[in-house]
Order: structure tokens, then C-alpha cells, then sequence
């Protein structure tokens, strides 16, 4: 059998796999590992670590984003903004998305021992709503299984990302006036 044919099979054996049995298939295996292992995610991107030379990418693409939507509430000026930005952005929890060799977005993840933290994603215009964010969420719904704790964030109330959320399953847990606290256990 060819190489294709087998990765095909492969493929078509895991799609058959009902979702709660994967994460004991790959009960080893890192969230962005994962990634390169899904079927649907397999051929669209891959992560690397990030170096300290992505900061001003990472904070362009937070700023880009975050700033018209709390202008729109009201909320935090841009130097807050840049403040906040230094303040939770940590490069060692930091994945950089490349899409074809290209530099497409960033995830910020924790884990503690009570929980996993989504702080931050962030995929360039052009990348988005092509199924990566769906994809790295995923990872994190596997990795959620795998270990029993339950997957966090925080997303800013006008945010259009709060629909793809409830669509995988997170649940408001909590809010304040800029923001929702989403929880999926
Ligand atoms: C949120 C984000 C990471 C999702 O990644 P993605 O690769 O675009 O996600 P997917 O393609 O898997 O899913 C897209 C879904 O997200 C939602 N969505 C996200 N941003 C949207 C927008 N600006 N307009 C409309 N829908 C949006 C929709 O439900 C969409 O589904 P649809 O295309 O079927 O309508 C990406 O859109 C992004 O970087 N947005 C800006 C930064 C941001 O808001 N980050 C989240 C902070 S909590």
C-alpha cells in the first residue's frame, strides 16, 4: 500500500473513532502535536514556539483586534491596552500558527493543576474563518478529556469569537461590564 493510501486509511479508521475514545488514543501526545495529527487540521497549519523576536507581531494583532472593540464599550485607552498587553503576554506559553511558511496568528495557553487557560488567540484577517481557530480549540477540548480539567477564557462582550465558543460548547460561567467568562468541562 502506498504512503497516501495508508494516511488515507488512517485517516478514515480515526474519523470512525468516536471523539471521547481519541484522547486515550493519543493520551501522549502534546496539544500541538495534535494538530498535525487531526484530519481536518492535519494539512492547514503548524505551531512553533515563540521567540522573543514575535512580540510585535503578537502585539500588533492584539491591538488590532481588542482596541475598536473596547472602543466600542467604552473602555480602556490604548496605552492601557499596551499596558495590559505586557502585563499577560508570557512568550514560553506562547504558539505561533504558520500557515505555508507564513506567520498567520498566536495562542497563549496555561495549565495549572485545576484547570486549562485559553488567554489569548489571535489569527491575522486574511487566515481567519477557515477552520483553524475551530481546530486549535479543539486540541484544547482533547487535552481537556484527556486530563479532566475543565478549559477557560475571558472574551470581550461584542466579541463575534463568543459565537465560535458557544458553538464548541463553552458556557457563560461569569461576567463583568467589558467581558464574559466562558467555561467547557
Ligand atoms: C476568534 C478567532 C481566533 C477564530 O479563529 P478562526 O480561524 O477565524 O475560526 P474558525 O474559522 O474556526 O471559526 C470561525 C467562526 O468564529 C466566529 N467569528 C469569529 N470572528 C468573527 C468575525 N469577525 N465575524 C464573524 N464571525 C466570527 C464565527 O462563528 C465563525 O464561524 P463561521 O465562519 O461559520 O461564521 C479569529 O476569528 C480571530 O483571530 N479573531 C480576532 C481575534 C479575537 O477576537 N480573538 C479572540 C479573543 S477572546
Amino acid at each position: 500500500m502506498g504512503v497516501q493510501r495508508r494516511i488515507g486509511a488512517i485517516y478514515t479508521a480515526l474519523e470512525a473513532v468516536p471523539p471521547f475514545l481519541i484522547p486515550v488514543l493519543y493520551e501522549d501526545t502534546q496539544i500541538s502535536q495534535i494538530s498535525r495529527i487531526m484530519p481536518t487540521c492535519a494539512p492547514i497549519f503548524e505551531l512553533r514556539n515563540a521567540r522573543d523576536s514575535d512580540y510585535g507581531f503578537a502585539e500588533r494583532l492584539y491591538l488590532m483586534t481588542m482596541q475598536p472593540l473596547l472602543r466600542r464599550l467604552g473602555a480602556l485607552n490604548k496605552q492601557d491596552l499596551i499596558a495590559n498587553f505586557r502585563r499577560l503576554y508570557q512568550r514560553d506559553d506562547v504558539k505561533i500558527i504558520v500557515v505555508g511558511g507564513v506567520d498567520a496568528g498566536w495562542l497563549q495557553v496555561g495549565e495549572s493543576e485545576r484547570e486549562i487557560s485559553l488567554y489569548q488567540i489571535h489569527i491575522e484577517p486574511d487566515y481567519r474563518r477557515r477552520g483553524i481557530g475551530t481546530c486549535l480549540l479543539q486540541d484544547l477540548l482533547m487535552r481537556s478529556r484527556q486530563t479532566r480539567k475543565p478549559v477557560s477564557l475571558y472574551v470581550v462582550r461584542n466579541n463575534p469569537a463568543s459565537v465560535l465558543y458557544e458553538r464548541l460548547g463553552f458556557k457563560v460561567v461569569g461576567e463583568d461590564e467589558t467581558k464574559l467568562f466562558m467555561r467547557w468541562e
